[in-house]
């Protein structure tokens, strides 16, 4: 279970990360369904830690066969961790054994700058190293949907500032959505003030509640 002595917190839930992810990113972002009629689909997600909420996207992303549709999930990351570590943290779910392994084999010694990897015709992952506030200003309005996956709010304040949460919605297409474990009422409010219809729902295991909404189309 990884943990950052820096944000004093864990890197997912105690439970099972792989199954709130499930719940939460994909869940929340109604992406199953959205995939059906994508050619293509762009995930941004704040927070790329071990790589398990790629991983856990990819291996679902697979289930189904794909014809001409293409999947980019654009992470930010401002302490990349090593593929050694990342192995580690992952090897805890042989339902992704083949992602964590693709992953870890391509993932660079050094992160720096934008990481991007082809793992198929179909799939590319960017890992963008530095902090989100800053990178993400160079992005154009091409996410579909979003996982918000920063430490705890009130450890890790940065993730989920006004502005950051400006920058996410601006950089959504219309009809776009976002996805996040957290329920704290500055983060919700945060959220709905950058531009997002936002919805309260059951949250993974023992956590009542997280958040989802989506960017209303014009
Ligand atoms: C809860 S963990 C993310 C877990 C991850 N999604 C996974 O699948 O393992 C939060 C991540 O946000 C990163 N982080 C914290 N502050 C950041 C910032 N300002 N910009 C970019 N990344 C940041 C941390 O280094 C950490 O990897």
């Amino acid at each position: 279970m990884p943990y950052s002595a820096e944000f004093g917190d864990h890197f997912y839930c105690r439970e099972d990360g792989r199954l709130e992810c499930d719940h939460v990113f994909l869940g929340g972002n109604d992406v199953i369904a959205r995939w059906q009629n994508a050619t293509d689909f762009n995930i941004g997600e704040l927070g790329f830690g071990t790589g398990l909420n790629f991983c856990e996207t990819w291996r679902q992303w697979k289930q189904v066969p794909r014809d001409g549709q293409h999947l980019h999930f654009i992470s930010f990351e401002r302490f990349p961790m090593k593929a050694n570590e990342i192995d580690r943290a992952l090897s805890r779910w042989p339902e992704i054994n083949d992602e964590r392994n693709a992953l870890c084999a391509a993932w660079s010694m050094e992160p720096a700058g934008n990481v991007t990897i082809e793992f198929s015709s179909d799939v590319r992952l960017t890992v963008v190293i530095g902090t989100a506030e800053t990178q993400l200003t160079s992005f154009a309005p091409i996410f579909d949907a979003w996982y918000l996956d920063g430490f705890a709010p009130l450890r890790n304040p940065d993730m989920w500032s006004l502005d950051l949460m400006r920058s996410v919605f601006d950089r959504t297409n219309p009809g776009g959505s976002f996805a996040t474990y957290a329920a704290a009422g500055f983060v919700r409010r945060n959220l709905q003030a950058a531009g997002f219809a936002v919805e309260r729902r059951k949250g993974f295991g023992a956590k009542r509640e997280m958040l989802c909404g989506i960017k209303q189309p014009i």
